[in-house]
């Protein structure tokens, strides 16, 4: 519904409005400002993602200085609404076109990202995904790298960690597109592999999802376990739904991808999570002093805002494209940016990752969380781990 599209230009200015403001003449350095076009959900169903990725950019420009190299950043932040992929497509275009940006980021969900390759194909400028996390991204454009995650590398130590404890049957539940598809590949196999039956796959759909019917049949066969998988902002309706149809009371238990107890929701969620055990590459609870900072940082900068794992995708995205500059000393050719972003490791606040060369994937650990109450809040707080996670592809 693109007329109800929010379809702000706003520009993240940090510390630079005089030179931005043309009152001051950009001599300190010669070279041009870099302008990176940030894409995302910033209304609609998925604007938490959004509001996620846009105070985690900026939380990195503030730390981190609003140049790098020599080369002043500018972040254009566009909303597409999170729904449709034909303005997604034709954002990209303009910013491409029109704002001459050379660098594109963002992208909440996987069919704007796909929509948006393409773009970056033709213009040669990098497309950090951030967000948007279905297998087979990265191979629709040689410009795209991923800094966020992908549902097949979190849900693989699910399925293997769910078959080694005492778990026999289990009932797959995913969004039914690109990430709910993989998850679900992904699980049926590990899981059957280690030694489980799965007795049944439902898709429910991405649009106005109504989880009841589909939860009275997951009732009615009676697994031990519900495997889920629903994309970010969608997490309450299910637990809440899971609860109130006596799924919990009839002895099945939920286990999912981090997605569905996501930090940003967890107080909506509320106790009816505790106990519930998923895998994910990120929890605001990850107990590193990388973390704490950032945790502490983000909250300050935000009312007391809790960063999610889509922050933590936006904020590595951020970094990626700072070591990057450095390298190439301020170059921002795509093809320079791209081989120098193939290979890099740092420290995450998520822990150890790197950007794989050959998929331009991200490789990290995912880790076994289980919800617990804290500080009159609920957190996922991890007790095991699976290190140098590739993605399996599915
Ligand atoms: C996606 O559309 O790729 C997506 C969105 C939100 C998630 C996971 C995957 O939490």
């Amino acid at each position: 519904m693109p007329e109800k599209i929010n379809n702000q230009r706003r520009t993240i200015l940090l510390g630079t409005a005089a030179i931005s403001a043309g009152i001051l003449p950009a001599v300190a350095s010669a070279a041009e400002p870099l302008k990176v076009g940030l894409i995302v959900p910033m209304s609609g169903p998925f604007a938490s993602t959004g509001r996620q990725i846009e105070a985690a950019v900026k939380l990195y420009m503030q730390q981190n200085g609003a140049s790098v190299a020599g080369r002043q950043i500018e972040v254009i932040l566009k909303d597409d609404g999170g729904v449709a992929p034909d303005v997604t497509k034709r954002l990209a275009q303009e910013l491409v076109a029109r704002d001459k940006v050379q660098v594109l980021a963002g992208f909440g969900l996987t069919p704007l990202a796909f929509a948006a390759a393409p773009v970056a194909t033709q213009a040669k400028v990098p497309m950090i995904v951030m967000a948007a996390a279905t297998s087979v991204i990265p191979q629709r454009s040689p410009f795209i790298v991923r800094t966020g995650f992908t549902l097949a590398q979190v849900t693989a130590p699910m399925a293997q960690w769910a078959a080694k404890n005492k778990i026999k049957s289990v009932v797959t539940f995913v969004s039914d597109y690109g990430p709910g598809l993989d998850a679900e590949k992904v699980f049926v196999k590990g899981f059957t592999e280690g030694g489980g039956k799965v007795i049944d796959s439902l898709r429910v759909p991405l649009r106005n999802p109504d989880y009841a019917p589909f939860l009275a049949r997951v009732k009615d066969a009676k697994p031990d376990a519900l495997f889920v998988f629903v994309p970010s902002g969608e997490g309450a309706a299910v637990l809440k739904q899971f609860t109130e149809r006596g799924l919990a009371a009839a002895g099945i238990r939920l286990i999912c991808t981090g997605d569905v107890l996501d930090d940003d929701l967890m107080d909506s969620i509320g106790p009816a999570a505790i106990g519930v055990v998923s895998s994910h590459h990120y929890s605001a609870a990850h107990p590193s002093a990388e973390n704490k900072a950032y945790v502490e940082a983000f909250g300050k900068a935000n009312k007391g805002m809790r960063p999610n794992f889509h922050s933590v995708g936006a904020y590595d995205g951020m970094h990626l494209l700072y070591q990057a500059l450095k390298q190439t000393n301020g170059d921002s050719s795509g093809e320079k940016l791209l081989a120098a972003m193939k290979g890099m490791a740092w420290t995450s606040v998520r822990g150890p990752v790197s950007i794989d060369a050959a998929s331009r994937d991200i490789v990290q650990t995912v880790y076994i969380r289980k919800v617990e109450a804290r500080g009159g809040s609920f957190y996922n707080v991890e007790f095991d781990q699976v290190d140098k996670v590739r993605d399996p592809g599915v």
